[in-house]
């Protein structure tokens, strides 16, 4: 039978300036659902990229005394390679400039044009340069850009523009009538801010720049970066171009940004696609934002922000562990070094690795690794555990939809703390100094490895390789952490053995680490 497909999607990242972790919040939340899905059996489409045409590129390589082409070669190559440091496993890496997307924008331009939804006019307006918008005079903050506050400039020029009004209504009724947008809150942003004042038509080219696509009928222009850069995620499955054949996976499951381009992603990302004649995407999870005292990502806070730096003295799991679960669903995250040494601490040094390392020392120090067979039934002081860890894959999946990862793993962590009050409640070191109790210690010690088989196959997806470590210490092989198995308790062979290894996550002292931290900016 074939599988199902599911396609998840980054946003395509603008390389002119290096990824900090704002840029691997998004794409570590997209790994993880893609590692997730696959865990569940889809034929998973994963993709990313940068976003490499516009006048902003075009500046900031002439500054750096460069072409644009090697310019946006050199940084495209920085997320490529945090990406394979970060361990994203995305299927597919698209660049703006790849030239079957090129070629794909240009007919796809021909195509809505064929059908009369471009028309050349001319645009007058405030034009933020930074952030390569035209705003309306209504929609200025105190005269600056809204949404980054710098100052915008008078421009004008000739224009392609694509209309929007004939689709007003059916985006209008996608954001309303159904959960397309999470979360939920963001909608009514969306439809009262934009749609219900009436659509303006979007400016699709450009004549002020030359880095972009040409239109292929009207050389003078350069397609706008917004309809350059959206439909990447169709032409990287071969829409309109012989490249790949890949358009199975279309509409995608998920697309995944924070709230900055939720307007381009809910608004005009379908209006484009109501203009194909193409399926809409099923979901929208756009996020917030990671901040850094209460200000936007920025680069003199005083907080070590580089992702290379972090992963390297603390380890990439336990990052995306750290990002993943201390941004709220509903509200922005503000970052701090203190914070994530904090959470990485308690969580994963004191909860998760501790339990991991008393329970295979204690297999080790009792059993000589070897748990026996003969064992007792399980009793009430088991059940709690037993039937909390058995319905936390329910649990996961549903979240999982939402997507809700710092729930996710705020769940798997209520089991991981039961099974630690487990070891408090049972007291395997007494029960060892009697011989006579060896078949019911044997019987704690399997359900604590029971209960960390499960939580540890649920955390693969968010810390792919320290769980590996996990499975390899507790002797669990292949099948024990299947997906299917993740729902059943007792799954472990009942003489499973067990391996002492490395301690997988180590603890660090925050006041040496803030002070190391403090030095390197
Ligand atoms: O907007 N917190 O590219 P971009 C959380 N090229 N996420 C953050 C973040 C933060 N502080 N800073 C950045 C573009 N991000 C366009 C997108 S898509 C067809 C074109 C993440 O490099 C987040 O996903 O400015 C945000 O939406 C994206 O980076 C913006 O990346």
């Amino acid at each position: 039978m074939q599988k199902k497909t599911f396609y998840i999607t980054t946003p395509i990242y603008y390389p002119s300036g290096n990824p900090h972790i704002g840029h691997c919040y998004s794409t570590v939340t997209c790994d993880t659902i893609a590692r997730y899905k696959r865990w569940q059996g889809y034929d998973v489409m994963f993709s990313t990229g940068t976003d490499e045409h516009g006048m902003k590129i075009e500046q900031n390589a002439a500054k750096a005394g460069k072409t644009p082409q090697l310019y946006v070669d050199e940084i495209a190559d920085i997320f490529k390679k945090l990406w394979a440091y970060m361990d994203i496993s995305y299927d597919r890496f698209i660049r703006t400039t790849d030239d079957y997307h090129k070629s794909a924008v240009q007919n796809i331009f021909k195509k809505i044009y064929d059908k009369g939804y471009i028309y050349k006019g001319e645009y007058s307006g405030k034009y933020c340069v930074p952030d390569e918008s035209f705003w309306t005079e209504s929609q200025l903050k105190d005269g600056k850009c809204p949404e980054c506050g710098r100052d915008v400039i008078d421009a004008k020029e000739e224009a392609y523009f694509m209309k929007m009004q004939p689709f007003a209504e059916r985006i209008e009724k996608l954001l309303t009538e159904t959960d397309f947008l999470k979360p939920a809150a963001r909608v009514n942003e969306m439809v009262n801010n934009f749609i219900k004042p009436g659509l303006d038509d979007l400016c699709v080219s450009r004549t002020t720049f030359k880095w972009g696509v040409p239109v292929p009928f009207d050389e003078e222009h350069v397609v706008y970066v917004w309809l350059d850069a959206l439909t990447n995620y169709i032409t990287l499955l071969g829409y309109e171009n012989g490249e790949h054949d890949d358009m199975k996976y279309w509409a995608a499951d998920v697309h995944v940004t924070a709230k900055d381009i939720v307007r381009f992603h809910s608004i005009i990302w379908i209006a484009i696609l109501l203009a194909l004649d193409l399926p809409l995407p099923k979901r929208l999870y756009s996020h917030n934002f990671i901040k850094l005292g209460g200000a936007k990502m920025g680069k003199s806070t005083g907080n070590v922000i580089d992702p290379f730096v972090l992963g390297e003295r603390y380890g990439v799991d336990a990052l995306r562990y750290q990002m993943l679960r201390d941004m709220p669903f509903n509200d922005d995250m503000d970052f701090s070094n203190e914070l994530m040494l904090s959470r990485i601490n308690t969580d994963l040094a004191n909860d998760l690795g501790n339990l991991v390392s008393r329970t295979v020392a204690m297999v080790e120090k009792y059993f000589g690794s070897q748990l026996p067979s003969e064992k007792t039934q399980n009793d009430a002081q088991d059940s709690d555990l037993i039937s909390l860890a058995s319905a936390l894959k329910e649990k996961i999946d549903t979240l999982i939809e939402e997507p809700q990862l710092g729930a996710s793993l705020a769940e798997i962590f209520k089991v991981i703390s039961r099974a630690n009050k487990y070891i408090d409640e049972t007291e395997p070191w007494v029960l060892a100094k009697d011989d006579a109790n060896k078949p019911r210690l044997a019987q704690v010690l399997y359900n604590l490895l029971e209960a960390v088989r499960i939580c540890s196959s649920l955390l693969a997806a968010f810390m792919p390789s320290s769980m590996q470590k996990v499975f390899e210490q507790i002797g669990a092989s292949a099948d024990c952490i299947s997906y299917e198995n993740a729902g059943k308790w007792g799954v472990l062979p009942q003489d499973v053995t067990v391996k002492r290894g490395e301690i997988i996550f180590p603890r660090f002292d925050v006041a040496k680490e803030m002070e190391a931290l403090s030095s390197l900016n």
